[in-house]
């Protein structure tokens, strides 16, 4: 890149959404293709949880050239290759993948089966729904941050189980016995309640994968599971998008849940994710 290029990147141009969470990123796409401003954005990322690109209209792509400006494209597809995941609720669109969506309308991290789970999804719109069907976003580490001190000292070394099979039950309350088998075959996994990160700030794990904190009373454990959850998505923490076609938005998978809400699956509905590799273990 020549000097006369470098020195003409605009400067990144954003203002906040709500004081704890969000922020709205207005440059061009040709300016953020340019990739100047990964540093820049993937600090806002950590400190706001969720950026909003308005109608950034990016094809697939763009926003896969986009998301390697920002870190490690993580390939989710079959055959490792690069490239965009459709994201809808519609069996004839996705026959793979459309019943395990049925969890994602329900406050969730992406990824609680792996030890580094990914850094951040990019969910663009192709199509909104019908009615409904905003995606909303909560900054669990203001909500960590927020808690009274009692609180905190309670749950600092806590650890819960989390298990896929353990959302089964939220929107299919009783599935067959081989249905629970085969998601219990894709695993669990013990992870602390209170995410101790590298930076040295502290955030929330917890989501429908949650299925007890371990060593607790089961009444008791089911108190912090949904009290936290309560706590963590109440307004103050919380961002709903709205989608208009072209919209793209990114959350930083390491401090915020995410949940799409309801809407009709046979709307049409269809959204674009693309993911970044992990970079820290849960700790
Ligand atoms: C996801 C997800 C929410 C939505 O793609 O991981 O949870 O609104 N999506 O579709
Ligand atoms: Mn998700």
């Amino acid at each position: 890149m020549s000097a006369a290029t470098k020195t003409s990147l605009a400067a990144l141009r954003h203002e906040p959404i709500k004081p704890l969470i969000g922020t709205r990123i207005l440059n061009s796409k040709e300016e953020l293709l340019h990739g100047g401003y990964a540093a820049e954005i993937r600090e806002l990322l950590e400190q706001r949880g969720v950026l909003v690109f308005p109608k950034i209209n990016f094809t697939g792509p763009e926003q896969i050239a986009f998301t390697k400006t920002l870190g490690t494209f993580a390939p989710e597809g079959y055959g490792n290759t690069d490239d965009v995941t459709k994201i809808t609720l519609d069996v004839k669109e996705n026959p793979s993948s459309a019943e395990y969506l049925k969890g994602s309308l329900y406050w969730h991290i992406d990824g609680t089966r792996n030890d580094v789970p990914i850094l951040a999804s990019l969910l663009s719109c192709k199509v909104p729904a019908s009615w409904g069907g905003n995606t909303g976003v909560c900054n669990t580490y203001a909500a960590y941050e927020a808690l009274p001190a009692e609180k905190k000292a309670e749950i600092e070394n806590l650890r819960v189980l989390h298990a896929p099979w353990a959302s089964l039950f939220y929107y299919e309350p009783e599935p067959s016995l081989a249905k629970l088998q085969g998601f219990q075959r894709v695993g669990e996994l013990e992870l602390p309640l209170v995410w101790k990160h590298k930076s040295g700030r502290k955030s929330l794990v917890l989501g429908c994968t949650s299925h007890h904190v371990v060593g607790v009373d089961h009444t008791k454990s089911a108190e912090l599971i949904h009290g936290l959850r309560e706590w963590a998505t109440s307004e103050q923490f919380t961002y709903s998008h709205e989608w208009s076609v072209g919209d793209m938005i990114i959350w930083d998978n390491t401090g915020t849940m995410h949940r799409a809400e309801t809407y009709d699956p046979a709307c049409g509905r269809m959204m674009i994710r693309t993911k970044l590799e992990g970079e820290e273990p849960f700790a």
